[in-house]
């Protein structure tokens, strides 16, 4: 007998319709065929365990399952319930009148029980579209596909659930999305600015920062604070739209990640890779390819602690997302894309013992090493950061208990405020919605200087030694201050402000 089953696989974050085909005729043994990979192939022996523990029989015939459209690379092992259902169906064991309407899915393990699959938000998304009246899935992803509403999420423990479900002997439960308190309104996130003592300077750097999406690099001693105001940086950044949220929450189901197992993420993502990560891990890929740390952080930050510890090889891959804002994995036979649209925060100290420009501490390096350690970063990289912060050890007067200062919730209204302000100017142009997004075209026509901040910034230039490098990022990190304080004209002292925040560009820095 013949029978056809319905499943999902992944292609980069989107999922596609798999057809599982399975002939059951006189003979023996079971045959796999199109194209399945080695997870896929293995599953005959997952089934044929899960019948014998299942109180299930494998037909004593020859079994020929067809995955199909057989051009497509079917990965790893979620399809075993399916097949599963397909062999049952194929010989009776398993009523076939409502198979067509779902979708199944999921690993099976030797008992009989299911284990969770990867990308279930997308393969659910696609079940929908594709016109599924549900989806039967293992119950740990039951939250993340719930969120697709219109569609039945059918959440199951083991292959004999699915088969006394499917022969109407019981009825499961759809599964509906738990409202996150995200949604209230209330900060999803447990760190708040208020934790860090003064340092207002860099609080402000990093709400310029925030404000206009612009990479930034803190610099400064040991123990100022770099790494506590980097992980503080989603809190004051503006609240997910649902498109980002979906899409985030799409890459974290497709890498596997825990954390979009309650359902939709609507925390921005701070990702904090450590400097031998390898490539495939910071950018993606792998075998069975994978969305890497920079995709993970879409819609969020990147954070590069240490960055001089990273190797060279490694900064250098990081130019083409930075610039794309996706990123492009390839194979022999096709190519993957996944998004990859995250801020980049970075932090180092300013020479190899830490105290280079310390207001207290001695620097015992030479001119020469600091200059070295500046140059394990690529020019093309600094290039792609647009505000440097130096960052002091914060002092003694401010770190008091009962010094109080601002919280996230504050700060990230005004960011929200220019955020708006950016998105009405960027209305009529696909792909810009910030500041930093500009091209020169945009550049020039979005922020004119007057002729008292035109001269201002060329003195600043002169006087400063500034790079060529510079002048962009300067008027466009203008841009983004006038934006917070809600003026249309970009003002001397917004110049003068986004001056300050070329420190690394000074010829003078190691010197
Ligand atoms: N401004 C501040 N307000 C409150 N606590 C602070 C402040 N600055 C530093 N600290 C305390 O010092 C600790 C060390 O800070 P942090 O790890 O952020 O420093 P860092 O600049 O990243 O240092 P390193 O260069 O060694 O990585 C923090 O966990 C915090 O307890
Ligand atoms: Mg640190």
């Amino acid at each position: 007998m013949f029978v056809k089953c319905y499943a999902g696989t992944l292609v980069g974050i989107e999922a596609m319709t798999i057809e599982v085909e399975v002939n059951v005729s006189p003979g023996l043994g079971m045959f796999l065929v199109g194209l399945p990979d080695n997870a896929v192939r293995e599953s005959q022996e997952r089934v044929r365990s899960a019948f014998e523990n299942s109180g299930l029989k494998m037909p004593g015939k020859k079994v020929v399952v067809n995955l199909a459209p057989a051009d497509v690379r079917k990965e790893g092992s979620a399809l075993d319930l399916t097949i599963a259902i397909a062999i049952l169906a194929a010989t009776e064991q398993v009523a076939t009148d409502r198979i067509g309407t779902y979708m199944i899915m999921g690993e099976l393990s030797l008992d009989g029980t299911v284990k969770p699959i990867r990308g279930a938000l997308p393969i659910a998304l696609n079940a929908r579209a594709a016109g599924f009246s549900g989806l039967i899935l293992p119950h740990e992803n039951a939250q993340e596909a719930a969120v697709v509403e219109g569609l039945d999420v059918l959440p199951v423990g083991s292959l004999r659930d699915v088969v006394a479900f499917l022969n109407g002997e019981r009825n499961i439960e759809p599964c509906h999305a738990a409202l996150s308190d995200e949604m209230d309104g209330n900060s999803p996130y447990g760190e708040d600015f208020a934790d860090v003592k003064g340092q207002s300077h860099v609080k402000r750097a990093l709400e310029v920062a925030a404000a206009g999406g612009h990479n930034v690099i803190m610099i400064g001693a040991p123990g100022s604070g770099k790494t506590m105001l980097a992980r503080r940086m989603p809190s004051i950044m503006p609240p997910m739209t649902l498109d980002e949220a979906l899409e985030t929450t799409k890459i974290h189901s497709v890498a596997g990640k825990a954390d979009c197992t309650g359902g939709l993420i609507w925390k921005r993502p701070f990702r904090s890779p450590h400097h031998l990560a390898s490539q495939v891990a910071l950018i993606g890929g792998g075998t069975n390819p994978q969305p890497g740390e920079i995709s993970l952080a879409h819609n969020g930050i990147l954070f590069l602690d240490e960055l001089p510890e990273f190797g060279r090889n490694l900064l250098e891959v990081l130019r083409q997302p930075l610039e794309d804002k996706r990123v492009v994995v390839s194979r022999a036979k096709y190519s993957i894309e996944y998004p990859a649209n995250f801020m980049l925060v970075a932090a180092m100290n300013p020479c190899p013992c830490g105290y280079y420009n310390h207001p207290t501490k001695e620097c015992v390096c030479s001119p020469a090493s600091v200059a070295r350690y500046m140059n394990r970063i690529s020019g093309p990289l600094f290039d792609r950061i647009d505000l440097h912060v130096e960052v002091s050890p914060v002092s003694l007067d401010d770190i008091g208990y009962n010094v109080s200062s601002e919280g996230s919730d504050v700060i990230r209204r005004r960011v929200v405020a220019a955020r708006e302000r950016q998105a009405a100017r960027f209305s009529g142009i696909t792909g810009v919605h910030t500041n930093a997004m500009m091209n020169s075209a945009m550049l020039r026509e979005f922020c004119r200087l007057g002729a008292e901040s035109g001269a201002m910034l060329k003195r600043a230039m002169e006087r400063l030694d500034l790079s060529a490098r510079a002048y962009d990022r300067i008027i466009k990190v203008a841009r983004t201050i006038a934006d917070l304080e809600g003026k249309n004209d970009i003002a001397p002292s917004h110049v003068a402000e986004a001056i300050t925040y070329r420190s690394l560009d000074r010829a003078s820095w190691g010197k």
